[in-house]
């Protein structure tokens, strides 16, 4: 076996899947801008090359020099919000930077992917959970790049062969568990950093984006999944790749949610802190409800989420942000 080319493995999720990966005795390369991520998320042992996906120069040699089988591609830009403000950033970033990266990877003779899209791709679902099969209806510029890349790859394999699998993660949350690593985005922007960053006193307080959902408590419900089982996720997905399995997309959740109440009230009980809440506005395009039905990669991959019950992810990513205050 070659080495694993991990794109973004300097970010939260690819930093955690590189830990993974090489717990499990896989060579990995990494190739990330460093515009989001942390050069010192990957460890000093990992060869590590600082450039965009887009230099076709740097992506030969990477795949020439390490002998590259496979690739997982997060590089990407994931901010919903900014991609309201600067559309044609997500669609030059995300699809068309990828589009290049996949046709550049095909004529170097390397035709396996593993793609990070998203529950974004699904809009406002109808129907919960969320299946594979139902209508793809994105809000947004971010949904709109990832689901377009998904798209291609139909007829890229069609074309030329490429074998793929697209992973759309519903929320990633918590850290590795020996607290070497975690999540740091700046801005940030996610519901459990920003209740842990509170109870370090870094904020005056959380707030609450709507009280009036339809749900059970009023607030939003999400589908939270641990970093270290979506990063799993992706080692059972190169190994289906690698024993021939057919190309797809799968849903990466667990099939349970929790209202943004639920994770505050975990979160004041992990940290044994009476973090203050604060009622506010909904913010805009935030569906009700987003859980994943999650069959479908538990039947084909053999996944198994085994850290995400809420405790678990808050109690690591508490650890990360507690012994990292300022971050990396
Ligand atoms: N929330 C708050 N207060 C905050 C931050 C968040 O109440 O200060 C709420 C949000 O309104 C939402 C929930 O907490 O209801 C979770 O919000 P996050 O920002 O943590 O996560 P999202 O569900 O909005 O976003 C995630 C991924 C995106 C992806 C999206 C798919 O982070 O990349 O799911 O819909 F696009």
């Amino acid at each position: 076996m070659g080495s694993i080319l991990i794109t973004g493995g300097a970010g939260y999720i690819g930093s955690h899947t590189v830990q993974v990966l090489r717990a499990q005795g896989a060579q990995v390369v990494v190739l990330d801008s460093l515009v989001t991520g942390h050069r010192k998320a990957v460890p000093e042992e990992v060869p590590f090359y600082q450039g965009d996906i887009s230099d076709s120069g740097l992506v030969r040699t990477v795949v020439e020099d390490h002998g590259v089988e496979a690739v997982i591609h997060f590089a990407a830009r994931s901010l919903v919000g900014e991609s309201m403000l600067k559309p044609d950033l997500y669609f030059y970033e995300n699809t068309a930077k990828t589009n290049l990266l996949v046709a550049n990877l095909l004529q170097l003779g390397v035709n396996k992917i593993v793609f990070s899209s998203t529950a974004a791709v699904y809009g406002l679902p109808e129907v919960v959970p969320i299946s594979e099969e139902v209508p793809t209806n994105p809000i947004n510029p971010y949904g709109l790049s990832k689901r377009m890349i998904e798209e291609s790859f139909h007829w890229l394999e069609k074309a030329y062969g490429l074998k793929w699998v697209a992973l759309r993660y519903f929320n990633a949350a918590g850290a590795s568990l020996d607290g070497s690593i975690g999540e740091e985005h700046l801005p940030e922007t996610h519901l459990i950093p920003l209740v842990l960053k509170a109870a370090l006193g870094q904020r005056e307080g959380i707030q609450v984006f709507g009280t009036d959902y339809n749900t059970m408590d009023g607030t939003c419900i999400r589908d939270y999944i641990h970093v270290l089982d979506l990063a799993e996720a992706h080692v059972l997905a190169l190994k289906a790749l690698e024993r021939q399995s057919a190309s797809g997309i799968f849903n990466v959740g667990t099939g349970q949610g929790y209202s943004v109440r639920e994770v505050i009230k975990s979160a004041k009980k992990v940290t044994g802190i009476d973090i203050p809440v604060v009622e506010g506005p909904r913010r805009s395009g935030d569906p009700d409800v987003l859980i994943a039905k999650v069959d479908k990669i538990e039947k084909a991959l053999g996944l198994k989420a085994k850290y995400s019950d809420l405790e678990t992810i808050i109690a690591s990513a508490w650890q990360w942000h507690k012994n990292n205050p300022h971050g990396y």
